[in-house]
C-alpha cells in the first residue's frame, strides 16, 4: 500500500487506531477549536508566507546538508549525509513546530505560551517564539532535565520566560508534562499549549508533522542535488515523540524503494536483553496499544494508560509514549525501529565531534549510532541522517560523566 501523508489524519484525527483526542469536554471543546482553526488556515496563502518569511529571515533556514566525508571514510562503507538540523536558531529542529505554534497562538487571540520541555530544546525554541511574538511564556521541566540541561534553562530565563522546575514524580519530562497541562487546563482561554514532539491529542500530532515538514522537503532537494539527482537508500531519524523522524520521513515516505529506520532509546539495556522496566525509552518496541496522555498510541504505560518509568542518557527521549503517525507507520512496515542504547549514543557523539568538528545534541546521536553500526555492511549505498540539535547542551554533563 502507497502511502499518501496528506491522506492522515482522518476527520477524527486518527492514523489507523493511533491517535484521536480522548479529554475532559471542556478540553476537548478547546481542542477542536484549535482543530477547526488550524484545517482552516493550514493552507491560506497569508499563513504560509508568513511562516516562508520567518523560517528565511529569523531561522535560518534552509539548513545545509553535510556529507560527513571524515566519518564515512573512517567506517569504510555506507556514505553519510547530515541534514543539519543543528544550524536552526536555538540549536535544534524544535524551533521549527514552535515559531509555527506561536504564529497560530497569535492568530487565534491568545496572549501565553504554557509548554513543558525535556532537554530544554522545546523550552528554548518556545521561549524564542514567545519573545518574537510578544507573548508571556511558562515552560515547566523536570528537576533533573533542569540540572542536565542547565544551560537551556539560562537560555530560557534569559529570553524572559518564567521556568518552573518540578519536583514531582522521577523529576523528568512525563512529570513536567502533568504539571503544564494542570496549570494550562486553569487557564487555557488565554493560553495556547504546544505539545514539544508529534504526539498528543488531536490535532497536535498533523501540526507538529506539517511543521516540520519542511526538514524532509528540503531534504530530498538538497540530496539530488548533491547526488546527481539520485536518492539516499535509507533515512535515519531520532524518536523520542516523533517530530524530527515526521519531519524528516514525511518528504521520503511515498517514495518506494527506501529504508526508513528509526532509532529509540535503550537506555542501560544491551541490544537483545530481556525488558528491564525503568532502562529504557524504546516505546515502539516494548510498548502497548494504550491511551495515554489524551490520544492512542504505543506507550510504555499500564492498561489504564498511567506511565510507566522510562530512561534514557538523552532528556529529550526520556519519555514513554510515541506519536500516533509513527505507531501507524511501524504496523504498515514503513518504518523501521532499531535501539541504540546510552553507551552507542555517547561514542557516536564522541565520533562527530572528532571526525566531523560537529557536536551533535545526545538525542541525534542515537541517530547517529544506529548509521554508524549500520555503515560498515552497507558499502556503496548513501545515509540521509537528521542531525536533530546540536550538543553545546549537553557538553557538561558528558564530560563529568562520560569523559573519553
Ligand atoms: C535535539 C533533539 N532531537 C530529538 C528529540 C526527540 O524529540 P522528537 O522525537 O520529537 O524529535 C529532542 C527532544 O527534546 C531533541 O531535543
Amino acid at each position: 500500500m502507497k502511502y499518501k501523508v496528506k491522506d492522515y489524519p482522518d476527520k477524527d484525527g486518527f492514523y489507523g487506531k493511533y491517535g484521536g483526542r480522548f479529554l475532559f469536554p471542556e478540553m476537548d471543546e478547546e481542542f477542536r477549536r484549535i482543530n477547526d482553526f488550524y484545517q482552516r488556515i493550514r493552507n491560506d496563502a497569508e499563513f504560509i508566507n508568513e511562516l516562508r518569511y520567518i523560517r528565511k529571515h529569523y531561522q535560518g533556514r534552509p539548513t545545509p546538508i553535510t556529507y560527513a566525508k571524515n566519518l564515512s571514510d573512517k567506517l569504510g562503507g555506507a556514505a553519510i549525509y547530515l541534514k543539519r538540523e543543528d544550524l536552526n536558531h536555538t540549536g535544534a529542529h524544535k524551533l521549527n513546530h514552535a515559531m509555527a505554534y506561536a504564529l497560530v497562538a497569535k492568530k487565534m487571540g491568545k496572549t501565553k505560551i504554557i509548554a513543558d520541555t525535556g532537554a530544554g530544546q522545546h523550552g528554548v525554541a518556545m521561549a524564542a517564539a514567545a519573545a518574537y511574538f510578544g507573548m508571556e511564556c511558562d515552560i515547566y521541566m523536570g528537576k533533573v532535565d533542569a540540572e542536565k540541561e542547565a544551560p537551556n534553562v539560562d537560555r530560557m530565563k534569559i529570553m524572559g520566560t518564567n521556568v518552573i522546575v518540578v519536583e514531582d514524580g522521577a523529576g523528568k519530562l512525563i512529570d513536567a508534562a502533568a504539571a503544564s497541562f494542570a496549570a494550562y487546563e486553569k487557564d487555557y482561554k488565554r493560553c495556547f499549549y504546544p505539545i514539544g514532539s508529534a504526539l498528543g491529542p488531536a490535532p497536535i500530532p498533523q501540526m507538529v508533522r506539517d511543521f516540520q515538514s519542511i526538514v524532509g522537503i528540503e531534504a530530498k532537494e538538497q540530496f539530488k542535488e548533491m547526488t546527481n539527482n539520485r536518492l539516499p537508500d535509507k533515512v535515519i531519524a531520532v524518536v523520542g515523540g516523533g517530530s524530527n523522524a515526521m519531519g524528516l520521513f514525511s518528504g521520503f515516505l511515498e517514495e518506494e524503494d527506501i529504508e526508513l529506520i528509526a532509532a529509540e532509546a535503550l537506555g542501560r539495556m544491551r541490544n537483545g536483553e530481556e525488558e528491564q522496566i525503568g532502562e529504557h525509552a524504546a516505546t515502539a518496541t516494548y510498548g502497548k496499544y494504550r491511551t495515554m496522555s489524551g490520544f492512542k498510541s504505543l506507550a510504555l504505560a499500564n492498561e489504564d494508560g498511567t506511565p510507566r518509568p522510562a530512561y534514557s542518557v538523552a532528556s529529550g527521549l526520556d519519555y514513554p509514549g510515541l506519536g500516533p503517525e509513527l505507531a501507524y507507520l511501524k504496523e504498515l512496515g514503513k518504518v523501521r525501529f532499531e535501539t541504540i542504547n546510552d553507551e552507542e549514543a555517547i561514542d557516536a557523539f564522541y565520533q562527530l565531534s572528532r571526525t566531523e568538528g560537529i557536536i551533535p545534541a545526545l538525542e541525534s546521536s542515537h541517530a547517529l549510532a544506529l548509521a554508524i553500526k549500520m555503515a560498515p555492511s552497507h558499502p556503496g549505498e548513501s545515509f540521509l541522517v537528521n542531525l536533530s540539535g546540536r550538543g553545546d547542551k549537553d557538553i557538561d554533563f558528558v564530560l563529568n560523566k562520560y569523559h573519553q
